[in-house]
């Protein structure tokens, strides 16, 4: 066995060509709480997006714009339309009521003259096939027998003319004057099934959007909660003052004592027990001032309706802002994730009527279990946000649950209060909670928590317990706790705190008997890499399962190992299946025209920009892998193996020629967790 440096992947001797390890990648900075405190949500600056924006939302705003100027700098798509334009409504292949009118434009030939060679989606085997003998696998067009991912899956494809795989879905029909015009295909079996099965979900109009925008959507719940609140606080008021001049009379009292030298027992009892009294009023309104089973006015709501989260066993793939969007959430599906979330989306921005927050909602039929995740620093943006999202998509099944992100450490939200400050402030997040709960009727609310803020002052403990207890069948009636264990400040280089988990755990347990209250699942997270480290977790540390971040952006077959609990040698073929499967998700989500092509390309290379870290087990020594573990660097078992190991970007870009086909000359991609060595390592 060779000897390597601690932290070094065991790679066998012959495959191993130095022990010098390759550039270390920066999770902090692709969460985005590295690389000076930029905002996350970078990836997702979508220049053509138009998320429309009140006053609030523009000032709000500006600093988030200024992160995100940044970045965009570094990042160069290219143009995202067709040279030429058409009118969309001859795009689609019907009649344009505008006629000769319309501003746009009708010359269908032309246009299809002037568009560029359609592309092929090839299959794996056709790939690698023209590529063996030849060192380049290109996406070749025409050369391909003609697919559309878009017409496969549906029936019909809605880029009609606009598509970039035309030919799987067009045909030419002789006019009565002898020429030929062309016309779009329409499988129509297919797209009265898929209409049923493969329709995503969650589409949040602008109609909705606008009156969010306007201050003109209506909240009954919120209204009646924060109304609730309100007086909740004026009666603690009330409490604190009397508190107080009970104080000031017991020390004026004392004075006189200590003046008189009498001995006055009797008395002083009195008096303490009155402080008591008032100590006891003053938790009883804490607690059950917000009384979560009180019926708000017209909210019925008894946390026994709540939908049950039955989540024992099953794999979470973790909410991951811009990588973790729908296409990459339902490859993690196609491979076994049981449960699914959302990127994190600002309660803020979902109540200025943001087109670009309402869009982390949508959700794919294959998303069995689906949540949405939601920032927000109080109950008078997190109870309103549950409300619309209850009103909007829960009431067609669209969302199983809501989580309230306590965890993310990004200044630029940690800094407004929410997210990991949240672990602060208790009281504050217990009302939000309760108020969501009132607001989402039977959709479950959960949290997403870290250990706490700083090093070495671990809260989440404290947070947990209170969490479910405190009388009555729960007290802010949570369905599902996730812990990360790592602090705000902690790194990811610094392994996960699993035994704080497991305390953590211990301690809910406890509290729950002593109560008599229903097991609240529990999920663990962090630094999880294979089937040995799930199970392992689930019995060592006490967890109900494990949730799955960085493990399922590097390697997003984990769900299949761990359902079949083995580790899985895959390779190089069946991991451009993948990637793939991948590349066609994004055309069914973003489009398959020049513009969506142009956004799947990106995020495809934001996946790759993760995938490329897979160390192939089979070169391994030891199993199982470890995700701290820096790669040293190696040869793979063939050249597809080699080139899915490379780490540089612009070889995530040539991967995705071969199914997207050539990107735009100005086309450069810079990861958001770029870090110097990526060009030298060419
Ligand atoms: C790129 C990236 C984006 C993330 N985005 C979110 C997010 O939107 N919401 C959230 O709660 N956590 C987010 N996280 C944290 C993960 O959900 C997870 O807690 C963390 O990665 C630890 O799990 P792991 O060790 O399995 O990766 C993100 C992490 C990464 C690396
Ligand atoms: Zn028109
Ligand atoms: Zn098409």
């Amino acid at each position: 066995m060779s000897v390597f440096p601690a932290g070094t992947a065991p790679v066998k001797a012959e495959f191993l060509i130095s022990i010098d390890p390759i550039a270390v990648p920066d999770d902090d900075a692709a969460e985005g709480s590295g690389g000076g405190g930029q905002s996350s949500r970078n990836g997702r600056d979508d220049p053509d997006a138009n998320d429309g924006g009140g006053r609030n939302k523009r000032k709000r705003n500006k600093e988030e714009k200024k992160a995100r100027q940044g970045q965009n700098k570094n990042r160069r798509f290219g143009k995202v339309r067709d040279e030429q334009d058409i009118c969309f409504k001859i795009a689609a292949g019907t009649l344009c009521e505008f006629g000769a009118e319309c501003k746009y434009n009708h010359d269908l030939q032309t246009y299809l003259a002037a568009k560029p060679p359609d592309l092929g989606m090839p299959t794996v085997d056709e790939l690698l096939s023209a590529s063996s003998g030849s060192e380049e696998t290109k996406n070749v067009p025409n050369s391909q027998p003609a697919r559309c991912p878009i017409f496969e899956e549906f029936g019909e494809c809605k880029y009609g003319f606009k598509c970039r795989y035309l030919s799987a879905h067009i045909q030419k029909a002789l006019s009565e004057d002898g020429t030929e015009s062309p016309s779009l295909v329409v499988d129509e079996a297919k797209k009265a099934h898929a209409a049923i099965s493969a329709k995503e979900v969650n589409y949040v109009g602008a109609d909705t959007q606008k009156l969010l925008r306007t201050k003109k959507y209506v909240f009954p719940v919120t209204d009646a909660y924060l109304r609730e609140l309100q007086e909740a606080d004026k009666r603690e008021q009330e409490i604190e003052m009397e508190r107080k001049r009970l104080k000031e009379a017991e020390r004026e009292r004392r004075e006189a004592e200590d003046s008189t030298v009498v001995t006055a027992e009797p008395e002083q009892k009195q008096d303490t027990l009155t402080e008591d009294k008032t100590v006891n009023l003053h938790t009883e309104i804490a607690a059950d001032g917000l009384h979560p089973d009180v019926d708000t006015p017209d909210v019925p709501m008894r946390f026994a309706e709540k939908n049950r989260l039955d989540w024992r066993g099953k794999t979470y793939l973790a909410p991951l802002t811009t990588v973790g969007n729908l296409p990459f959430r339902r490859l993690c599906v196609s491979y076994g994730a049981d449960i699914t979330c959302g990127e994190m989306g600002l309660a803020t921005s979902f109540l200025s009527g943001s087109k670009e927050e309402w869009s982390l909602v949508r959700r794919h039929p294959s998303e069995r279990t689906f949540g949405v995740q939601i920032a927000g620093n109080k109950a008078n943006t997190l109870v309103p946000t549950a409300e619309v999202l209850a009103k909007e998509c829960g009431s067609q099944g669209g969302i199983d649950f809501v989580d309230v992100n306590c965890g993310c450490p990004i200044d630029l939200v940690f800094k407004t209060g929410s997210g990991s400050a949240l672990l602060d402030a208790p009281a504050k997040l217990g009302k939000a909670l309760i108020g969501m709960n009132k607001a989402l009727g039977s959709i479950p609310v959960t949290i997403k928590l870290r250990t706490g803020v700083k090093d070495g002052r671990n809260t989440a403990e404290k947070l947990m317990t209170r969490a479910v207890g405190g009388g009555g069948e729960s007290g802010w009636g949570i369905a599902c706790i996730t812990l990360h264990g790592r602090t705000r400040q902690q790194r990811y280089t610094k392994l996960a705190d699993w035994e704080y988990i497991r305390q953590c755990v211990d301690a809910v347990r406890a509290r729950e008997a002593d109560e008599d209250l229903p097991p609240v699942p529990i999920f663990g997270n962090g630094d999880c890499f294979s089937s040995h480290d799930y199970h392992s977790a689930v019995d060592q540390y006490h967890v109900d399962g494990v949730m799955i971040g960085r493990g399922a952006l590097i390697k997003p077959w984990i769900f299949t190992e761990i359902k079949e609990r083995r580790e899985w040698d895959i390779n190089s073929r069946e991991r451009l299946e993948g990637v793939k499967k991948l590349a066609e998700f994004g055309l069914s989500h973003f489009g398959s025209d020049t513009s969506g092509i142009n956004t799947t390309r990106r995020y495809l290379c934001e996946a790759l920009s993760f995938q490329y870290r897979y160390v192939p087990i089979g070169l391994l020594e030891v199993l199982p892998a470890r995700i701290n573990d820096r790669a040293p660097r190696f040869r793979g078992r063939d050249e597809l193996e080699n080139l899915l190991a490379s780490p540089n970007s612009a070889d995530w870009v040539k991967i995705s020629e071969m199914f997207l086909g050539p990107a735009p000359e100005a086309f450069v991609f810079v990861p958001k967790h770029k870090s110097n060595a990526y060009e030298s390592q060419g």
